[in-house]
């Protein structure tokens, strides 16, 4: 049976594609994983569609020298704006978190009412809605940015009160219209899964990406018979500028210790 033992390569703003990047290691344990997070530049949702293609385009060649068979943007706002357009330029397949996120979002709800939250970049984009409409034409899709949720997350601050208020605030118009199901648009937000689902309630479907991207990257490995042939593989953890929040927040979220965080100049 062919096997690839080349690393899968997956990127983020920050910590928030660690939600991902611990999903595959414990769904394909057999594989290393290349992580950068592009702590000097984030947030990414307030930045520009040609700076964010930038910032994937620099990450991208990064990881295509260190020889990746596979890149996961574990990021939706690169997702949103990026990754289709760079797509062509680079010869290993490319897995986006959105298109996964408006699947798994569409199978589970019920009336088809979504509220998706997001960078604010994700949501000028419209990449979700656009998504989700091209499933289901008849689905209803509110896209609300957040732009408080990232700093809190790379800060620590999940269970500040200030954040709980602005969750509230901001799946006020969801929740208002009925959506069965809310979609955590953006990686970090899986940090803060607890309080979304507290003031979601009960009746109201959680979806993580992170899920349905995992699946589909395991399909792309499967069809290039690039599974690695290996019993654990390694993760090596990157930043473009501070490391803090990987050494502090990321390692308590992986569940261990991420050893050294490598700053790299990219
Ligand atoms: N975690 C990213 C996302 O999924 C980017 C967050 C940010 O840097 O604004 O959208």
């Amino acid at each position: 049976m062919p096997f690839d033992n080349r690393a899968i390569g997956v990127f983020d703003s920050g910590i928030g594609g660690l939600t991902v990047a611990r999903l595959i290691q414990q769904q394909l344990p057999g594989e290393d994983i290349i992580y950068i997070g592009d702590t000097a530049h984030l947030p990414y949702g307030e930045k520009s569609v040609s700076q964010l293609i930038e910032y994937a385009r620099r990450i991208m060649d990064f990881l295509m020298e260190n020889q990746v068979k596979a890149i996961v943007a574990a990021c939706n706002t690169s997702s949103s704006v990026s990754i289709d357009i760079l797509r062509d330029g680079y010869p290993v397949p490319i897995i986006g978190v959105v298109k996964p996120g408006a699947r798994a979002a569409v199978k589970v709800s019920k009336n088809l009412r979504i509220g998706v939250l997001a960078t604010e970049a994700t949501v000028k984009s419209s990449a979700y809605r656009r998504e989700i409409l091209s499933i289901q034409g008849n689905a209803r899709v509110w896209e609300i940015p957040c732009p408080l949720l990232v700093p809190a997350v790379e800060q620590g601050r999940n269970t500040a009160p200030e954040i709980r208020e602005a969750v509230s605030s901001y799946l006020h118009l969801p929740l208002q219209n009925q959506a069965d199901t809310i979609v955590l648009g953006c990686t970090h937000y899986p940090y803060l899964q607890s309080v979304i689902a507290e003031v979601s309630g009960e009746q109201v479907t959680i979806v993580d990406p992170a899920v349905e991207t995992v699946a589909e990257l395991k399909k792309v490995l499967a069809d290039m018979q690039g599974y690695a042939r290996r019993e654990t593989g390694r993760a090596i953890f990157y930043a473009t500028g501070n490391t803090y929040s990987f050494t502090e927040i990321g390692a308590r979220f992986y569940g261990r210790d991420l050893g050294r965080v490598e700053t790299v100049d990219i």
